[in-house]
């Protein structure tokens, strides 16, 4: 794992295999960024003039290495584009992504020093986060010499004015950082080695150590329960479902919030099974466990005054003779009946059984995360999730915490006609299918009929963003993203500010 910290020393002096200056596109050339003004005394102000010869542009994305010269004592600097030069501070985002690429490009090196924008707190938090996001690399299954690795150490340099608040700036990045990176690498890991049980014993050890509680229901404990949900999709795999409840609470808590993950190990489809070039990536479909996780342990870790429950819905979807068929009518937590007519809406059925459990101890809001519909990967994209609810405001502060944070979401509706196809299952209260059009709207309809009365709820379906198949860009890798856990850490953090939901 990479080493993150904090330095008041001078750019100049800083030991390290690389120096990371920013450089942007001004209105006349490329212009550097704050951060970068010892180095470039270096190059005895010609650094620019360097960059220039060098093709540099200031483009996001971009990363330029130049040997140092005398007076540095790095090996060499690498200037990483900003995008547009901004006069009044760079967005948060432009920096994460920035430190995102330097790290990235600095795979295999053991020091790096970031002399990158950092005069307020919030820079230094974007600058090491960004760093410690993009230096993730998932490295279980490779042999040695297969890759580089990632960088050793990241050193945040930040001004010796506010070096107090730098340093827990930087604390608190490592806190999210380390548990997205930690959501990453469940997602990452190969369905074979991540099933129900495996990731409920990564939760209770992770929980022990960070002092959580954490309470596993087995597939015994389910069926005592009557979690109908979660027995119905994990009945064809020889891998059985548990459900997962970890709980963080603060003696000064004035509000409790659920967050309730999806959590498929993988998913097939079932007896409606997948056709082949549709199931590859779907070890991501326990994504949304994953970042409940991660967000319950940062809660802890950064010691919000709020209670957090998380809750990990854990089965795998798969065909075999003892699966649930589609035709068969499954009676869910708390009682309601769902007749299954397609296995592949496996999602909203274990999500169906851990609302209702959540809902039975009444926080003030329940938040789920779900990779839920490829509806809503056609409609947003892939760096996009869907943000809906029972409350338009609600929805509306998790869309604007999310683009706080440089998530991308947008608020989704929940139309009222479209839960007519869902309850005209013949012979069931509902049907786990309705309309084809607007699909995850549909699916967020039915996770809605599982919410009590009176609580406040919402849907993030993370599709789309969970897994990135394509390059990498800023600090996100191919593979598994941690997509919502600064959402959902950012929420628990205001709510705990205002002292309610
Ligand atoms: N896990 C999938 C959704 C998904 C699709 C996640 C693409 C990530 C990328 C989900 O369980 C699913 O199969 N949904 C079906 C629902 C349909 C059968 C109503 C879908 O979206 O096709
Ligand atoms: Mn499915
Ligand atoms: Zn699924």
């Amino acid at each position: 794992m990479t080493a993150l910290s904090v330095s008041t020393s001078s750019a100049a002096s800083l030991r390290a295999d690389a120096l990371v200056v920013g450089v942007a596109k001004g209105p006349k050339g490329i212009a550097l960024a704050p951060g970068a003004e010892a180095v470039n005394e270096a190059f005895e102000g010609k650094l620019t003039e360097v960059l220039n010869t060098l093709g540099a542009t200031g483009a996001e994305g971009e990363a330029v290495k130049v040997p140092s010269p005398a007076g540095l004592k790095a090996a060499f600097v690498l200037a990483v584009g900003l995008g547009e030069a901004a006069e009044a501070g760079y967005q948060l985002e432009a920096l994460r992504r920035a430190a995102g690429v330097a790290a990235r490009t600095l795979a295999g090196a053991k020091k790096a020093a970031l002399a990158l924008p950092t005069e307020s707190a919030d820079e230094v938090e974007a600058v090491a986060l960004g760093g410690l996001l993009g230096a993730y690399a998932f490295g279980t299954y490779k042999g040695d010499g297969n890759g580089k690795e990632p960088v050793g150490e990241l050193v945040v340099l930040a001004p010796r004015k506010g070096s107090k608040d730098a340093k827990a700036a930087v604390e608190r990045a490592a806190a999210i950082g380390e548990e997205m990176n930690r959501a990453r690498d469940l997602v990452n890991t190969a369905p074979n080695d991540l099933n129900p049980k495996s990731f409920a014993a990564i939760a209770q050890a992770a929980g022990k150590e960070h002092g959580l509680k954490v309470e596993v229901l087995d597939e015994k404990a389910l069926a005592k329960g009557g979690f109908g949900g979660l027995l119905g999709v994990g009945n064809g795999s020889a891998n059985p479902p548990r459900l997962v409840k970890v709980a963080y609470t603060h003696p000064k808590a004035k509000a409790t919030l659920a967050f309730v993950g999806k959590g498929i190990t993988y998913d097939s489809g079932g007896i409606s099974l997948k056709p082949a070039g549709h199931n590859e990536t779907m070890k991501c479909d326990m994504a949304g466990a994953a970042a409940v996780f991660a967000a319950v342990v940062a809660a802890k870790r950064l010691g919000l005054a709020v209670n957090v429950t998380g809750w990990l819905a854990l089965a795998e979807n798969m065909p075999s003779g003892t699966a649930t068929r589609p035709g068969d009518v499954l009676r869910m937590y708390g009682g309601k009946t769902v007749e299954v007519l397609n296995t592949d809406a496996e999602g909203r059925l274990v999500l169906a059984d851990a609302i209702v459990r959540a809902g039975e101890e009444n926080p003030d809001v329940i938040v789920d995360v779900a990779t839920l519909t490829g509806a809503m990967v056609l409609a947003l994209g892939n760096r996009t999730f869907g943000v809906m609810s029972n409350n338009d405001e609600l929805r509306d502060t998790l869309h604007t915490v999310a683009g706080e944070v440089g998530e991308q979401s947008w608020p989704m509706p929940l139309p009222a006609e479209l839960r007519k196809g869902m309850t005209e299952s013949t012979i069931a209260d509902l049907a786990n299918m309705g309309e084809r059009m607007g699909g995850g709207l549909v699916a967020g309809l039915f996770l809605k009929e599982f919410v009590a009365e009176g609580i406040d709820w919402a849907h993030l379906d993370i599709a789309g963003p969970a897994f990135h198949e394509s390059a990498p860009f800023g600090y996100t890798p191919k593979g598994g993203t941690a997509s919502a856990v600064r959402t959902l850490v950012r929420y628990a953090e205001q709510t705990a500010a205002n002292g309610k939901a």
